[in-house]
């Protein structure tokens, strides 16, 4: 059966996913509703209001660390989906399904808030930067290394999925829908002074 050796090593569950457990979807399954998380508490500190109750260079370094955070969590994703693959082979459609439709749902649009808010706080952080901070050069990096883990992330997911199959198109489009969000805001920050389109 996929996953199940790795249900073994779960830790957590919600409500979400018992009811999938028989089909040992357990870890991935957390391990994507951590990423989504994650992605919320940086979709929350992107928000504008939190720019006007404090310091925007200290936002800037809580937001910082939360892409830190979010990035680990996702590479740790990309392993447990690489694990399960390797003891288990691909899922089946009906997992693979259940699987990228949580995706859908929650880590895609999530991460897309992101992006986009990020793009938005750029003019924020740019004018409120002390040249040897320099804010933006740090969400750059941010940006750049949390597309390397969701690279690796996506690359399982799709590896997950049969192939040829509705579910294997379903995670490239995925791919394509999050690398397009990626590229928009790493263009954004790459624009040199406070634009965030060149
Ligand atoms: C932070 O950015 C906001 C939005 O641009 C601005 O209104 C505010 O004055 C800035 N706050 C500080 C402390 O620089
Ligand atoms: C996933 O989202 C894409 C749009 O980003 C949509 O075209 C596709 O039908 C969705 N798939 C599922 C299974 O929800
Ligand atoms: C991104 O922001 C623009 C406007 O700033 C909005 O039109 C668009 O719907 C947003 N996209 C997402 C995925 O939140
Ligand atoms: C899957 O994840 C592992 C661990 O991060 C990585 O080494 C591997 O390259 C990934 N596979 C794909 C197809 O991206």
């Amino acid at each position: 059966m996929f996953f199940t050796q790795l249900a073994l090593l779960s830790l957590s569950a919600s409500a979400a996913y018992v009811g999938h457990f028989a089909r040992n979807l357990g870890p991935p399954v957390a391990t994507l509703n951590a990423i989504t998380a994650e992605l919320k508490m940086i979709d929350f500190d992107l928000d504008p209001e939190n720019f006007n109750s404090a310091s925007n260079t200290s936002v800037a370094f809580v937001i910082d660390g939360t892409f830190e955070a979010v990035n680990a969590v996702t590479l740790d994703a990309s392993f447990q989906i690489h694990a399960c693959v390797s003891l288990n082979g691909v899922a089946s459609p009906e997992d693979a399904a259940f699987f990228i439709n949580l995706a859908n749902t929650t880590y895609v649009p999530e991460l897309l808030s992101v992006l986009n808010k990020t793009i938005i706080a750029k003019p924020i952080f740019f004018q409120d930067s002390l040249p040897e901070l320099d804010l933006v050069e740090n969400i750059l990096a941010d940006l750049n290394e949390y597309l390397d883990s969701s690279l690796l992330y996506l690359g399982n997911l799709t590896m997950a999925a049969p192939n040829p199959g509705a579910q294997f198109s379903e995670a490239l489009d995925i791919e394509k829908v999050v690398l397009r969000a990626f590229d928009e805001a790493i263009d954004a920050y790459e624009c040199p002074g406070a634009s965030t389109v060149c």
